[in-house]
């Protein structure tokens, strides 16, 4: 097992993905008539390298001020331009002359590993806890060096806004990096999940692969088989009956809206081609035990905790730490943060600044949805715009 997975990791870190030739992404953005650039930087613990992907603003401009932007669960930077150049968050911030730079976090397709740093038996130990304090970290810093500014805005959607969470409460100084963080459905707590296809499937799933100490799971050979069909039927143009089928697929995941649905369902074969392929078992473990919990705390490694943290349960997040201004976009309709989670987080945040409830919304319309500009990108653009001329 161990030696297959370790074959993986060289399969993968020697194909050259950091070469611009070879970037999904970067040919996304090309082909939108944009200008693209990517770079690499190490994270401090365990031998992964990220990737940022970079879009130029459109006019150049004196002040440019960066906008670093985190994915979910499963994703990576494409979510923010995916939807394409009238729709897409990354373009509509480049239009308006922001610097923006879209992270990658560890375990995806855009990521590898340092041979020569990397202890393969922990790599895929890692969970948005390690996401935030470790990548965001090194993005966030990457970012600011890179552009000679000590700030950022920052915008997250679910996993990218556990990441923050975590990376803000456990290293508090990264607060004073960030001048406004806007976070799309954000997941902390998950007392309340609501979706029951994750109750009843990824519960056990997990808990299976964690009795056979499986670290990752790769979807490459399904997804790549995937994609063909999904091409035929998730495109209302060729089949319309079959789009429902699409739909319903969103619909288990991410909830239900309630009179149709925000994603135009063409987009889906795109997400098949650039979704990241892998998952790191420990990832999906740490939000379930989240919702067993109903803290929001660091990974239970049970017998271990002593010897990890010096005390039996893992210790909770202190949220009180957050003192960056936050503004938050919820849904109505999201199967995975629900209302009272939401809630008991906004409560506990120290420095709210915007609490706004999107009727009709679910939890992967955010990025995905074919009206989100008009829904909440331009007041998301508007609270950018209106710090963004200070000198910070
Ligand atoms: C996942 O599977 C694909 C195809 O089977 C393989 O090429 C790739 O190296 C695997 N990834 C990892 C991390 O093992
Ligand atoms: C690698 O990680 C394992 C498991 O966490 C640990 O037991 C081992 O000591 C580590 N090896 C090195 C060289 O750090
Ligand atoms: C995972 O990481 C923790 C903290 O670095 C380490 O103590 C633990 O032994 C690791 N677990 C495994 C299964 O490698
Ligand atoms: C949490 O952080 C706050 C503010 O930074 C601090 O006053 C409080 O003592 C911390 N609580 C715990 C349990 O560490």
């Amino acid at each position: 097992m161990l030696r297959i997975f370790v074959v993986g990791i060289l399969v993968l870190s020697t194909q050259g993905i950091l070469s611009p030739e070879n970037d999904d992404v970067l040919d996304l953005i090309r082909h939108a008539g944009y200008r693209g650039a990517a770079y690499q930087t190490a994270t401090e613990d365990n031998g992964w390298i990220v990737k940022i992907h970079r879009i130029f603003p459109r006019r150049k401009m004196a002040n440019t001020m960066p906008v670093f932007l985190m994915h979910g669960l499963f994703v990576n930077s494409m979510d923010y331009i995916l939807t394409g150049r009238n729709k897409a968050l990354g373009y509509l911030l480049a239009d308006n002359n922001f610097d923006v730079f879209m992270g990658n976090s560890r375990g995806s397709r855009h990521s590898f590993v340092d041979h020569k740093r990397a202890n393969y038996s922990n790599l895929w130990n890692f969970s948005f806890n390690e996401i935030g304090s470790y990548d965001v970290a090194a993005m966030i810093d990457y970012v600011l060096r890179l552009t000679g500014k000590p700030k950022l805005f920052f915008v997250g959607h679910s996993q990218g806004t556990t990441s923050l969470i975590a990376l803000l409460s456990t290293r508090p100084e990264y607060n004073s990096k960030i001048i406004q963080a806007h976070l799309f459905a954000p997941v902390a707590f998950m007392k309340y999940l609501p979706n029951p296809f994750v109750k009843s499937f990824i519960v056990p799933l997990i808990e299976v692969l964690m009795e056979r100490k499986m670290k990752f799971v790769n979807f490459t050979d399904i997804l790549t088989a995937v994609n063909p069909l999904s091409k035929i039927f998730c495109n209302v143009a060729i089949n319309p009956i079959t789009t429902e089928f699409c739909k319903s697929v969103v619909f288990i995941f991410a909830g239900r809206n309630t009179y149709y649905s925000e994603i135009d369902t063409s987009i889906l074969p795109d997400l098949v081609d650039h979704i990241s392929y892998t998952l790191s078992v420990q990832q999906v473990d740490h939000y379930l035990q989240s919702y067993r919990s109903g803290k929001f705390r660091k990974y239970d490694y049970g017998l271990n905790n002593m010897r990890i943290y010096g005390t039996p349960e893992p210790p909770e997040y202190n949220i009180s730490n957050i003192i960056a201004p936050i503004y938050i976009y919820r849904a109505t309709e999201d199967y995975l943060a629900s209302r009272r989670d939401t809630e008991h987080l906004i409560e506990l945040l120290p420095n709210v600044k915007h609490n706004r409830i999107i009727p009709n919304y679910n939890h992967a319309d955010f990025n995905y949805g074919s009206r989100s500009r008009k829904v909440f990108f331009y007041d998301v653009l508007k609270f950018i715009q209106s710090e963004s001329y200070y000198r910070h």
